[in-house]
């Protein structure tokens, strides 16, 4: 096909793998809004002017998620877990973090997630598919172990590590400017099911788990970002970056259930390119793709086009 991938294609192949049915979102169908709070470290202030960095504690709004479109996914089925995170500036504007349980994005551009969403599609000539998109994006063979770990069974929605991918450029109050990407690290530790523990785990084991993790209190995540070094790229989602070096920025404690939002009218959106002052989206073309397929996606499930409440693109 001519010309570079638009949001409805890739909304067109999101539905041929099952995904984007109507009233849900058309990927990461299945999750769970939370409450909690966010407190930033000092560091964070060094590296960013962004209100919410500033280390008061502001609130925040959690949405962990299967990364399926299908709505109805068990939980133990294997797959990408999200973790998105909205946070309340003191000026009552919102700024997002969207995160998931892969370290690096399967392609460098929109094209080559949608050449990849085509060839998953179920059939019997699914497996000749993946083998011709695997001949012609050799780079994927690279990341089969990352997606392999990606897809492991969580124990919990709060015992998995969490990933931006992008990266966002963090200027701070004295215009000094760093890349970074972003990490989610469950206080907790990592935690994992084997596939057999998984398949013997109730339909929405995640969700029943987290709501007994709360009984005994917040649940922890460390904020961290990686800074980029020089020959790291801003642009590209799947490149791993050399700096091994994190900086914990702040602390995420979720405290409850939200039992306020996505009711009648009500629509939220996690949206990577909702950033505020502090803080820039980097040219990563992935990144600028999915705040218009977000749009297409909200489209579907809610009918309200998001227009001009959606970020610049
Ligand atoms: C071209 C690449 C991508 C496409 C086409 C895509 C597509 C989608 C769509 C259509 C949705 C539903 C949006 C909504 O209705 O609000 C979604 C949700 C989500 N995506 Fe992506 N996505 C892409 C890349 C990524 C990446 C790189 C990440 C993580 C770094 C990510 C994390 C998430 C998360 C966490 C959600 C759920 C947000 C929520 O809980 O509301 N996606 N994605």
């Amino acid at each position: 096909m001519a010309g570079p991938v638009t949001p409805d294609d890739a909304i067109a192949a999101i539905r041929g793998t099952g995904g984007a049915q109507p009233g849900y979102r058309a990927l990461h169908a299945k999750g769970t809004l939370y409450r909690g709070t966010f407190t930033a470290t000092p560091e964070a202030q060094r590296l960013s002017r962004a209100r919410h960095l500033d280390g008061s504690t502001v609130p925040t709004l959690i949405r962990f998620s299967n990364g399926s479109g299908n709505p109805t996914q068990p939980d133990g089925a294997p797959g990408v877990r999200g973790m998105a995170v909205k946070f309340t500036l003191p000026d009552g504007s919102t700024t997002d973090v969207s995160t998931q349980t892969a370290r690096l994005f399967v392609s460098s551009t929109p094209d080559g997630f949608v050449d990849l969403l085509r060839a998953m599609r179920p059939g019997p000539t699914a497996p000749i598919r993946m083998a011709g998109y695997l001949l012609t994006h050799p780079a994927l063979f690279g990341a089969l172990p990352i997606l392999r770990a990606a897809n492991r069974i969580p124990a919990s929605y709060g015992t998995v590590e969490y990933h931006g991918l992008h990266a966002f450029r963090w200027v701070d109050a004295d215009g000094g400017a760093r890349f970074v990407r972003y990490h989610l690290w469950p206080a907790a530790g990592e935690q994992f099911l084997s596939g057999s523990a998984g398949r013997a785990t109730g339909h929405d084991f995640l969700t029943e788990e987290f709501s007994t993790r709360l009984r005994s209190g917040p649940v922890r995540f460390e904020f961290r970002v990686q800074i980029a070094g020089p020959g790291d790229s801003t642009v590209d989602p799947s490149a791993r970056w050399a700096g091994t070096g994190y900086t914990t920025v702040g602390t995420l404690d979720i405290t409850g259930p939200d039992t306020e939002r996505e009711h009648g009218d009500d629509i939220v959106v996690f949206d990577p390119m909702r950033v505020t002052d502090g803080i820039e989206p980097s040219a990563d073309p992935v990144l600028r793709f999915r705040s218009q397929t977000y749009s297409a996606s909200v489209k579907l499930r809610t009918g309200v086009d998001r227009g001009p409440t959606a970020p610049p693109a």
